[in-house]
């Protein structure tokens, strides 16, 4: 595996690989990587010859007040588990390689209404940090496919809306959420919780699955459904943040003809922010 940091490196590489015909997947992340990055380069490889993750902690996707200093930073070890998992590049640029000229004034790639609602309400300016970054990884590596998890339902969705709105031509690939044996789903923020907060933290999962299962059997009050979930969070001690019930694909309140449906939620567990969602199919 090979480590670049520059982008003129990165595109003299890259280069050869399409000279030679060969697919490139990408898989974008920020570091501190678990078994849910890893599924998602496991399966680049499965669909391209050539794979490439980033490393980046991006500024721009981050609020004055939130974690971008305390994100954990641990390019040693994800440098270690990208090789053990056979990627090609691992590309780590610093912030004055992508950033140059500083954030101040930068170009912005908004993708709007979608980006408003659940994590964008919550965060604003976040998932214009997220686009910008993404669409300037796109450019830098001309990926045929980039893989994001389902874990941040509301990224895939985005992207997506991006990549179609600007004829980006990358296939958008989600990958299901990867989780630990107690239905946590897998996330770097995981290392904020205390022994304590850890052992409730499954508990996001099994209240979104529980009230899933409610709308699979039938119940079509989601306004009840949502709030009684709320509730069941915040008895159990997270601090829930929202509990939606949306259509999946565009992430608009759903009607009663919607079957594809997706139950999003974000909660506070000490110092973490913890989100997650699960799919619903409606008969
Ligand atoms: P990061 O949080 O590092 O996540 C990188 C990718 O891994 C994202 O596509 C995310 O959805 C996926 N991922 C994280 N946890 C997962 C899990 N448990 N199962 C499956 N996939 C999981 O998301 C970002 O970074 C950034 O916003 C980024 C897209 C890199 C832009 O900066």
């Amino acid at each position: 595996m090979q480590l670049i940091h520059g982008i003129a490196e990165l595109r003299a590489t890259l280069a050869a690989w399409r000279r030679a015909g060969e697919r490139i997947a990408l898989v974008p992340t920020m570091g501190n990587l678990h078994a849910g990055h890893i599924r998602l380069v496991e399966r680049a490889r499965e669909l391209a010859p050539r794979t490439i993750a980033s490393v980046f902690v991006n500024p721009m996707q981050f609020g004055p007040s939130e974690d971008f200093a305390a994100y954990p930073r641990t390019l040693d070890a994800d440098r270690t588990r990208l090789a053990a998992a056979q990627l090609d590049v691992l590309f780590a640029p610093a912030v004055t390689e992508v950033y140059p000229r500083g954030l101040d004034g930068m170009t912005q790639v908004a993708v709007p209404h979608i980006t408003d609602t659940l994590c964008g309400q919550s965060r604003p300016g976040h998932f214009t940090g997220v686009t910008t970054v993404v669409a300037k990884l796109f450019n830098m590596v001309q990926p045929d496919i980039a893989l994001f998890g389902e874990k941040d339902w509301q990224q895939l969705q985005v992207i997506r809306r991006m990549a179609d709105d600007l004829d980006m031509p990358i296939d958008i690939v989600g990958v299901p959420t990867v989780r630990e044996a107690d239905g946590l789903a897998m996330s770097s923020r995981n290392g904020y919780l205390s022994a304590a907060e850890r052992a409730l933290a499954p508990t996001l999962y099994a209240v979104l699955s529980a009230a899933a299962e409610r709308l699979r059997a039938g119940e079509r009050n989601f306004a009840a459904v949502e709030t009684a979930a709320a509730e069941t969070l915040d008895e159990a001690g997270l601090r829930p943040d929202y509990v939606q019930v949306r259509r999946a694909d565009d992430l608009a309140a759903p009607g009663a003809s919607d079957r594809h449906l997706r139950i999003l939620a974000a909660a506070w567990l000490g110092r973490a922010r913890l989100i997650d969602n699960c799919p619903v199919e409606l008969p």
